[in-house]
């Protein structure tokens, strides 16, 4: 991919960010959504590509969404493949806290797993612990076998997790074992992320969430080095429908990090909406707009942080 198209990517991300963030402590998480969504499309609109939305928010019929399958770009340029959550956290800019992003990955052709918007269960970690996790295996041998490569106790460990009824097993095998929690109210794609920053504090991610979400994960944990496994988990006969259409047949085997995402040459991009951990959130002034974004690049294994200054017309 040509190395011009990560500013085209950075200002997708940006101009989603500085749309939805107006919504910021409003509680009308679907008018953000609508907000980062038709800023998003319009901004990639603009872009000499021709892409395909391989995973997002759901299908064609549920416009307004940025669905599955919808061209983006001016239909000139290199074929590529994009994932998408224009707003992920809704329901954090609907409440005005912390951690929303806008968030994209893009790769070449081909190359990003192609599947429904339904749940799907996830195993992230950073670079230390790369390889030595295992999906199938018991939480207290994952937790076993990311303590011994990053060289500390069980007790050390944090585990992210969405704080979510459906994870309540997996949260007390967690702490039985002596490991700490992090609950997540929104937003996994930081959760997975953050194992492989250092600063985080967070050394596994674990639980079901959105599938876009864990491609999103995936992209950027490959280009950093880490590891993440998932198993999508359709819940009625229609997702089972979907995903054959979709040509994955056998939906309960383990998808492999190389199995979600096939080449290197991948941008993630994300922008903060609202105030994170990973990025500040957007500021406004007068015309002027001010967004944070990271850019990780696959192929030179780059992490870029950018600050943005926009001048905004009404
Ligand atoms: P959206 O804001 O895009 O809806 O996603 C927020 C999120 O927390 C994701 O990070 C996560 O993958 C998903 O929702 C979990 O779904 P649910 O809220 O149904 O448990």
């Amino acid at each position: 991919m040509n190395n011009n198209l990560s500013i085209e990517f950075v200002k997708v991300t940006e101009a989603a960010a500085l749309a939805a963030g107006r919504w910021t402590g409003r509680k009308k998480k679907e008018e953000a959504d609508e907000a980062a969504t038709e800023a998003m499309r319009n901004t990639f609109n603009a872009i000499q590509m021709s892409g395909t939305v391989v995973i997002g928010e759901g299908e064609m019929d549920e416009a307004p969404m940025l669905y599955i399958g919808e061209q983006l770009g001016t239909g000139n340029g290199p074929k590529l493949d994009i994932a998408v959550d224009p707003l992920e956290g809704t329901n954090i800019v609907a409440a005005g806290t912390a951690n929303a992003l806008t968030t994209i990955a893009v790769a070449e052709q081909g190359t990003l797993l192609h599947a429904p918007d339904m749940y799907m269960k996830k195993i992230a970690v950073g670079p230390e612990a790369s390889g030595k996790i295992d999906i199938d295996a018991p939480v207290i041998e994952n937790l076993k076998a990311v303590a011994k490569a990053k060289n500390k106790n069980v007790e050390d460990l944090v585990v992210a997790i969405l704080d979510r009824e459906r994870h309540e097993t997996i949260i007390q095998e967690i702490l039985a074992a002596g490991a700490r929690v992090k609950l997540v109210q929104d937003g996994d794609v930081l959760a997975a992320i953050h194992t492989a920053f250092e600063h985080s504090g967070i050394d596994m991610m674990l639980g079901s969430g959105g599938a876009p979400e864990g491609v999103l994960a995936a992209a950027a944990l490959k280009s950093l080095g880490g590891d993440f496994q998932c198993k999508l988990l359709p819940q009625t006969d229609e997702e089972k429908n979907r995903l054959k259409e979709m040509g994955l047949n056998d939906f309960t085997k383990t998808l492999f990090i190389d199995d979600i995402v096939k080449s290197d040459d991948t941008y993630f991009v994300a922008t903060g909406v609202t105030d994170g951990e990973l990025l500040r959130g957007v500021q406004y002034k007068g015309n002027l707009g001010i967004t944070h974004s990271i850019v990780i690049h696959g192929k030179s294994r780059s992490v870029r942080f950018i600050e943005g200054q926009h001048h905004l017309v009404n």
